[in-house]
């Protein structure tokens, strides 16, 4: 558990009204053995990846992310699978996914940025459990869609797929192809105007509802003043800032 999350939880306002919400916080704050049993699998091909000395080649399209400091122009790059393993999302914030996922129980939920498909598996874990719905993950660099399907094909996930390609191409192409979306974690090309025209881009094909979450807000100040303007958004009907993560909650 995070404590810095539950810091920032305790400043939001009227958190009741937002039964989802709450029901998903109740659950982080009480994350158990029986969270670590059933998420375990995840942890243990982290742990794998963050040992690995494999080096993979591919062409950088992220702007890095704030967990490694990365780059901030599109370029080939080689890397160890270690060091790309770092650029996943912690686990403290994989276990607030999961429990969101597990009380919001969506029926289509969509991922911008899969990198090795550690937040996906903990995300498709949670759809397995409640028997909801399917998770469409897009990965710009193949070499990592291909690792991040075989971390799908480890945890026997039939409910996650990965699509490979820059998400300017893959969007327009899959989002009047799925339902709408209930549950959205956008965690890739960390610019303040990427992440605004990703949002304006997907906000048309967002159920009522919808629960979007923003990562790596601490990444610039470009970032930041994105989220601001992201939250006062006519469609946003409450957000609950995390300092990394932002929620939004559609209307
Ligand atoms: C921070 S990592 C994602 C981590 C992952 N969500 C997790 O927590 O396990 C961001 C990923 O987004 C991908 N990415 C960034 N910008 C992209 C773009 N414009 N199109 C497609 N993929 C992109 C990068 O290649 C990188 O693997």
């Amino acid at each position: 558990m995070n404590y810095g999350v539950l810091r920032a939880l305790r400043g939001v306002s009227h958190i009741e009204d937002y039964p989802v919400l709450y029901s998903g916080l109740a659950n982080y704050k009480s994350w158990n053995t029986e969270h670590h049993i059933e998420t375990g699998a995840v942890e243990r091909l982290r742990r794998v990846y963050n040992e690995s000395s494999n080096v993979v080649e591919y062409d950088d399209l992220g702007k890095g992310s704030v967990r490694t400091g990365g780059d901030r122009n599109t370029q080939r790059v080689r890397r160890v699978v270690s060091e790309i393993s770092k650029s996943s999302a912690p686990v403290h914030q994989c276990q607030l996914m999961y429990c969101l996922t597990s009380a919001k129980k969506p029926r289509t939920v969509l991922e911008l940025g899969t990198c090795l498909g550690i937040s996906a598996g903990y995300i498709g874990l949670a759809l397995q459990n409640t028997e909801t719905g399917r998770l469409y993950s897009i990965e710009g660099a193949d070499i990592l869609a291909q690792i991040a399907r075989e971390t799908i094909d480890q945890l026997h996930l039939s409910n996650t797929q990965i699509r490979t390609g820059s998400f300017q191409s893959v969007l327009p192409d899959l989002l009047p192809q799925i339902e709408p979306i209930d549950f959205v974690f956008i965690d890739g090309h960390h610019e303040g105007d990427a992440m605004t025209g990703y949002f304006e881009l997907i906000e048309p094909f967002l159920a009522p509802d919808c629960m979007v979450l923003f990562d790596d807000l601490s990444w610039s100040r470009d970032m930041r003043s994105a989220w601001n303007r992201i939250k006062v958004h006519p469609r946003i009907r409450h957000s609950v800032d995390l300092v990394t993560v932002g929620i939004g909650l559609m209307r």
